[in-house]
């Protein structure tokens, strides 16, 4: 089976890794790529948002399937155009993608079907919007802009000071172009945060393991958002009693209510939730495979990547097995120096091949060696009995690993394990 994989970060490696493990013999094929995939499968020279090229390139080159993974190529409709040209896809529509790529519809949709999440205004009107904040009591408040801004589109504003001057930046002064124009105000909810990824045919619904992402890019949760600088699974605050909350009253509504709507979704949908006082929330839904949580979640994922995907398309998930391992699994993200801000690309990157289970992100092949070409740069991941045994591989990994100026944080999976010590 010929399959194309669109993207080139970690996330991408990750799923090309599992492919590879099917039953089905594969050909794998990957654009845009990076220095790690380029090992494993055929680079191709197409960017991920290139829908013409991808649609082409697939005609052309008789590919079997296509799995679609980030969100821009999905909310603009790349699985609509291979369907039409015929070409078997994988991941949600436009219409269905749409639960990412506006934060307004998502939260209405929330509202409209009672599934619990934070309350919220939406505005698209700057004055009105200021005019909201000024009544507001409660501090923090989170503002989020509607549409896609590669995760950074969210700012928790600790005073009406700050608030004010982010949503300014926000509307007026377009810090995330189109996606500002509109935005969501939200009230900000204390609580562990779990990722929750599953695979849904829009018929049923089957969740992997829980994650536990660290968004800050210092130790601590201090320090700027970035993509996620780690993640570790399963999440110790996902116990058996909020899985089953969250499987009654957000996962099984949301398939529900996106049916009813006519936007039925077949993919990966990955839920962002806070759990507050062991009840969850919904923070956030991405129409996608997450990143770093898949390079987690896939090595403990008990199961034939190929068949799931097969499976989801043809809407009969409810025949193919989903299990997750009794295992952990942890991933460090290295990152070039200033991530999430400046940072300098281009740095030769030593001791890859002195360790297994490196997952590539940011890297190129320049001149025979590999460097640095993104901000996040490597995925360094264990798969261990415990979660204190992954936590403590990964981490030895690293020790190999050299390039100027990398980043990382020290303290991936702490807080995990002091909250499974404390239960
Ligand atoms: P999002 O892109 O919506 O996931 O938001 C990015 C991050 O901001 C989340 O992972 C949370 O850490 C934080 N966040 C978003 N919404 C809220 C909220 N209502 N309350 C507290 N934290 C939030
Ligand atoms: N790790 C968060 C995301 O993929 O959006």
């Amino acid at each position: 089976m010929k399959i194309l994989v669109i993207g080139g970060g970690g996330r991408e490696h990750a799923i090309v890794k599992k492919l590879k493990q099917s039953k089905t013999q594969t050909e794998i094929f990957v654009a845009p790529s990076n220095a790690g995939i380029n090992e494993e499968a055929t680079s191709v020279n197409i960017g991920a948002t290139d829908i013409d090229g991808v649609v082409n390139y697939s005609r052309e080159n008789n590919i079997d399937l296509v799995v679609v993974t980030p969100d821009d190529p999905l909310v603009l409709g790349m699985v609509d155009a291979l369907e039409n040209a015929g070409i078997r896809a994988y991941g949600p529509n436009k219409a269905a993608a749409i639960i990412e790529g506006s934060k307004i519809f998502a939260k209405d949709l929330m509202k409209k079907y009672n599934i619990p999440t934070a309350g919220y205004a939406s505005f698209n009107n700057h004055d009105e919007a200021a005019d909201y904040i000024k009544c507001h009591t409660k501090f923090p408040i989170v503002i989020k802009a509607d549409g896609l801004a590669l995760g950074k589109g969210v700012i928790i504003a600790n005073s009406k000071g700050d608030a004010l001057v982010a949503l300014k930046d926000m509307m007026l002064k377009n810090a995330f172009g189109e996606s500002g124009q509109q935005v969501v105000i939200e009230d900000f909810l204390t609580g562990v945060e779990v990722s929750v990824l599953a695979f849904t045919d829009g018929k049923t619904i089957k969740p992997m393991v829980s994650s536990m992402d660290h968004k800050r890019a210092f130790d601590g949760d201090k320090g700027l958002n970035t993509g996620g600088m780690g993640v570790v699974a399963p999440n110790p605050c996902y116990t058996e009693e909020v899985e089953r909350k969250a499987m009654e009253r957000i996962f099984w509504p949301t398939l529900h209510a996106m049916n009813n709507e006519g936007r039925k979704f077949k993919g990966t949908l990955y839920f962002g939730l806070m759990i507050c006082d062991g009840e969850p929330y919904v923070i956030e839904y991405n129409c996608r495979f997450g990143d770093p949580e898949t390079q987690v979640c896939l090595p403990l994922l008990e199961g034939d990547l190929v068949d799931i995907f097969l499976s989801v398309i043809e809407e009969r998930l409810e025949e193919v097995p989903v299990h997750n391992k009794n295992a952990s699994s942890a991933c460090v993200i290295v990152a070039s120096g200033g991530y999430p801000q400046n940072y300098e690309k281009g740095k030769e990157i030593t001791g890859l091949n002195e360790v297994d289970g490196i997952i590539h992100a940011g890297t190129a092949l320049v001149d025979g060696k590999i460097v640095t070409n993104g901000g996040r740069v490597l995925g360094v991941t264990a798969v261990a009995e415990s979660l204190q045994g992954a936590i403590n591989e990964a981490y030895n990994k690293i020790t190999k690993i050299n390039f100027e100026d990398m980043h990382y944080r020290t303290d991936i999976g702490k807080k995990a394990l002091e909250i499974k010590e404390a239960n």
